[in-house]
């Protein structure tokens, strides 16, 4: 195809990955300091409780303006506007405060998200890394600063927290299971998945809702969540916590054999429990 990039030219993925990391850091570091200065609602997005602040922005033009400096070819696609695109073949998918109401309420659960992805229609079966968007992450990082925990991962080079290697829980029994999920924004979405958490619970050992999909991935990938289902994420929510938590070991799978994780359902665990939770998922969405 004319103008687009050969694999041979594409960077390392860990050189990526430093950058990540690098980038994650220095603006979870700012958003930190600026939470403790105080925050106000900015704007609101999707309904009235989905909310953006000036630390959002702020964050975004920082992870912005530091990738134009490190990788200026690169495209970059984040969650509050950003949509350059790059003609390196690689795109950044970034979350600047992933988990804005914990932040806004200082809770601790909220992240930098920041990916390296490059377009990958030549695999895009189930399995292959791709995601539903059409990308598949080569590297990524996701920093939690109140925690000072930064997850790194690039593909093939297993993932890190704060630099030692981290991976899975063995858990292989969906009633002894810790599961973590998330709800979206408006009224019909949450009172679905609601309904769907309802025939979950009876199944497994007990369900988590941290508000932040960054971090749940990453809790995956940690071991500290057995497994995780969400309906309703955008590419900047999952693009690191997908890498990191495959690179860990997890399996990251879409509603049903034939989808790519992403939307209408993202599912990870260990393997075998990420099928098991898929199945019941299927089972209580069918139950309504
Ligand atoms: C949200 C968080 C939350 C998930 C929502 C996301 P935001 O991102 O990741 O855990 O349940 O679907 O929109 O709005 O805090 O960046
Ligand atoms: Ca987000």
């Amino acid at each position: 195809m004319p103008g687009a990039p050969t694999p041979a030219l594409l960077p390392y993925p860990s050189d990526l990955a430093e950058i990540a990391g690098l980038l994650a850091r220095r603006v979870g570091e700012r958003i930190r300091s600026l939470r403790d200065a105080g925050v106000d609602v900015a704007a609101t997005k999707s309904s009235h409780t989905d909310v953006v602040t000036a630390a959002d922005r702020e964050a975004e033009r920082m992870l912005v303006a530091g990738l134009l400096e490190l990788r200026p070819d690169d495209g970059i696609l984040g969650e509050e506007g950003a949509d350059t695109p790059g003609t390196s073949g690689v795109t950044w998918v970034i979350d600047p405060i992933d988990g804005t109401v914990n932040y806004l309420y200082q809770l601790p659960a909220y992240a930098v998200s920041v990916a390296a992805t490059v377009a990958d229609a030549s695999a895009p079966a189930a399995g292959s890394g791709n995601t539903h968007d059409g990308r598949r992450a080569i590297a990524g990082a996701v920093y939690a600063p109140v925690t000072d925990e930064l997850y790194v991962a690039w593909e093939g080079g297993g993932a890190t927290l704060n630099g030692a290697p981290i991976s899975v829980s063995p858990e292989d029994d969906l009633s002894r299971a810790l599961v973590g999920t998330g709800f979206g924004y408006t009224v019909e979405r949450r009172t679905e998945q609601a309904n769907v958490a309802r025939h979950l619970i009876p199944q497994i050992r007990d369900l988590r809702r941290m508000g932040s999909a960054s971090i749940d991935l990453c809790m995956i990938a940690a071991g500290r969540l057995d497994a995780y289902y969400e309906r309703g994420l955008q590419p900047w929510d999952y693009a690191a916590g997908v890498l990191i938590a495959r690179e860990a070991g997890a399996e990251v799978l879409g509603r049903d054999a034939a989808s790519l994780p992403g939307e209408p359902m993202l599912i990870a665990g260990p393997r075998p429990l990420a099928g098991a939770l898929r199945a019941a998922v299927a089972q209580a969405y069918a139950a309504g």
